[in-house]
């Protein structure tokens, strides 16, 4: 059975980092939970190190706010067989005004050529832990409207419909979803505790 566990981004990941957006471009794909890793993508100034300042940065509280932003933490989920980067995840400390309506607590996505193989429910899952460390009660997640892969994901993991929320920037509309941290971690951690490495194996 494979193993997940997640990793604060480093130099050591730079090339396979890279990789892995790329991967995104190559098959037309949206990524999310990348803690603006993409900005690469669009800005040849802004480089992998600058995105990893970036991240430290960003989990102060004073420099979030400066910045109109909260603090938040970025992962990559690797899969301890191959020791590749499959997804990444960007879990939001708490909601401003903003996110309360839009992107809610946590922002993921899986590489386009690891999809399909149940590991979103499984990164979920883990970032739910990651929400409980950080002392959050409630997470929301918002998915636009015709993701299925991503309204699955969610409601896989106990998620329960909040609101219909338009994007005005965008022009998408979003379906708001709640978790309950404690609760869905205690209903689902038959399923997914045993895909967690804990490094102890
Ligand atoms: C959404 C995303 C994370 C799903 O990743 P994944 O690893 O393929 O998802 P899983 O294999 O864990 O599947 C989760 C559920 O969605 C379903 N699903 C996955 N891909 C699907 C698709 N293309 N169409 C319909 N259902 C799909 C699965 O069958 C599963 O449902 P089930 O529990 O009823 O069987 C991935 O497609 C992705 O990264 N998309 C781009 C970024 C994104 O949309 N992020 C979420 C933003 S809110």
């Amino acid at each position: 059975m494979e193993k997940f566990y997640f990793e604060k981004p480093s130099l050591t990941r730079k090339e396979e980092a890279i990789e892995y957006l790329n991967e995104h471009v190559k098959y037309n794909s949206e990524i999310n939970g990348h803690g603006g890793l993409k900005k690469m993508l669009s800005d040849s100034s802004y480089t992998y190190e600058k995105w990893l300042e970036n991240l430290v940065l960003i989990q102060d509280k004073e420099y979030a706010e400066s910045i109109n932003w909260v603090p938040s933490s970025t992962f990559f989920t690797i899969r301890k067989s191959d020791n590749k980067i499959v997804g990444m995840v960007n879990i939001r400390h708490y909601l401003n005004d903003h996110l309360k309506k839009i992107s809610g607590h946590i922002g993921y996505g899986i590489r386009p050529t690891e999809r399909r193989k149940g590991y979103a429910k499984i990164q979920l899952y883990m970032a739910l832990l990651e929400a409980q460390k950080l002392g959050l009660d409630k997470v929301m997640i918002d998915c636009i409207v015709s993701n299925v892969a991503s309204e699955k994901t969610i409601q896989a993991l106990g998620g329960v419909f909040g609101e219909q929320v338009y994007d005005e920037v965008n022009d998408y509309t979003l379906n708001n979803y709640w978790l309950n941290v404690d609760e869905c971690i205690n209903k689902y951690k038959d399923i997914y505790e045993q895909y967690i490495y804990r490094g102890d194996e």
